[in-house]
């Protein structure tokens, strides 16, 4: 089989000046992407900004002999986010992959959680991933073609210690990719998420002895694949890190009916929790629709 190429697709990768995004740049770029290298190049709390980091890597992908044009902007404005996509349709003409990766880190224990800790990492990840994300979408829409990913994260998926602003953003930004599979699907645009685990400067400190088995080029294989024209995946959630890749996913189980026009009662959910919680024959819905759907019969049934 031949390799996964990109010639003529460009693609933005927001975050990409170092650790997982950087990954996906030179990954991308090496099998022919034209790539706009975005990094606000500040620390890992969102403060301080610089060039360095995005000039790097794209001096790195064009000594390799690929096509990358560094940009400076945050995610976490509007402004940020149109000036990221016309660095893309200025350069390149056109964008066809989005890959949502910027990120900061501001963990506190919920109760000592300060309000420009939540916001901060909100704008980063929760709406940085609109704000870049919404005017690409438009010109994938035109195009009839676009591959968005999300970088979502175990601490929202499943929940860590210390993350509610972070896990909420990313619990986020899986809610985002749904809703975008949905409504471009009929425009050949798909999206996923991922929830990565690597050694970067985020998490060097917490990955404890597996840190250094925990490569963030491990990750790259997976998003590239995903933004690939063959694949037509969509409305995904993986888990990837280390050399594992693995769906994740959310279920709904086939739960305990009353019967159509009654009225579930307290006692009733006592009664019945067993079943309410069975996950045996559950069903992975592809839209509100979808479960609405399902229900639509069982209550006209009983
Ligand atoms: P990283 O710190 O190396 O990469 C994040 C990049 O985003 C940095 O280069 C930073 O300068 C850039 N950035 C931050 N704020 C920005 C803004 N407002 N505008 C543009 N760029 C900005 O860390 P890592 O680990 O590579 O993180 C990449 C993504 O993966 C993040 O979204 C992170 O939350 C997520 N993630 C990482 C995990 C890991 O194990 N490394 C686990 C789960 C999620």
């Amino acid at each position: 089989m031949s390799d996964i190429r990109f010639d003529d697709r460009v693609a933005i990768i927001t975050g990409a000046g170092g650790g997982l995004g950087k990954e996906h740049a030179l990954l991308l770029a090496s099998r022919g992407a034209a790539v706009v290298v975005n990094d606000l190049g500040g620390n890992p709390d969102g403060t301080g900004s610089g060039h360095t980091m995005a000039e790097i890597v794209c001096k790195e992908i064009e000594a390799a002999g690929g096509k990358a044009v560094p940009n400076y902007d945050s995610v976490s404005t509007p402004e940020g986010g149109e000036g990221i996509v016309k660095t893309a349709i200025d350069n390149f003409g056109r964008v066809d992959i989005v890959i949502n990766n910027a990120g900061i880190l501001r963990d506190k224990s919920f109760a000592n959680l300060a309000t420009p800790d939540l916001e901060a990492v909100l704008d980063v990840h929760l709406k940085g991933a609109f704000f870049v994300t919404q005017p690409a979408f438009r010109h994938m829409k035109e195009q009839k073609y676009g591959r968005i990913i999300v970088t979502a994260s175990a601490a929202g998926v499943f929940g860590n210690f210390g993350q509610t602003n972070y896990g909420a953003a990313k619990m986020g930004l899986v809610g985002l990719s749904n809703v975008l599979a949905v409504e471009g699907a009929k425009y050949n645009i798909t999206s996923n998420a991922i929830a990565p685990i690597a050694k970067t400067r985020l998490t060097e400190d917490l990955l404890g002895p597996m840190a250094d088995k925990l490569d963030p080029a491990q990750v790259a294989g997976l998003v590239a694949y995903l933004v690939s024209e063959e694949c037509t995946l969509t409305h995904e959630i993986f888990s990837v890190g280390g050399s594992r890749i693995a769906r994740v996913f959310v279920g709904l189980a086939k739960g305990w009916i009353k019967g159509a026009g009654t009225t579930p009662t307290i006692e009733d959910v006592r009664e019945n929790l067993e079943q309410i919680m069975d996950t045996e024959g559950y069903t992975i819905p592809r839209s509100a629709q979808d479960e609405l759907m399902a229900l639509a019969p069982l209550m006209a049934g009983s």
